[in-house]
């Protein structure tokens, strides 16, 4: 999967958000090691603190389908600035992936910049039970 393909499908993917309050809607596309790709979309609440972001959606979509090994995501918004992830998606993206999982922040324009989740969350807490 090429990031640009996967830039596009979060940027469609976006369309779809709930975000009534903050007007911000985000998109995510989640590519699997298996070749899957998982879509997200942030989801928000009227007590705002219940709200989730695109990233956990797609996240949260593949764990639960037994996906639990990723390659890439792709984050998108209509900002005209590089669209990060928050600090809780990137350690939930550190719970099912290593230091390689390859975060490709996007612009509306479609533009892109790809950074790995190490340089994002350094020394991430990972906690290994046998
Ligand atoms: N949001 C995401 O979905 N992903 C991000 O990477 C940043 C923030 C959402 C949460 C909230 O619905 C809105 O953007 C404004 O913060």
């Amino acid at each position: 999967m090429e990031y640009k393909e996967l830039v596009k499908i979060a940027q469609e993917t976006k369309d779809k958000a709930y975000a009534p309050y903050s007007g911000f809607k985000v998109g995510a596309a989640l590519y699997t090691k298996s070749g899957r790709v998982y879509t997200g979309i942030n989801i928000e609440n009227a007590t705002y603190g219940a709200t989730i972001c695109a990233e956990r959606t797609a996240v949260f979509k593949a764990v639960s389908d037994g996906e639990n090994s990723f390659e890439a995501i792709a984050i998108a918004s209509d900002s005209e600035d590089y669209v990060y992830p928050c600090g809780i998606c990137r350690q939930v993206l550190a719970e099912f992936s290593g230091d390689d999982l390859k975060i490709i922040c996007s612009r509306k324009d479609r533009q892109f910049m790809v950074h790995s989740l190490g340089d994002l969350l350094p020394h991430a807490f990972r906690r290994m039970v046998e």
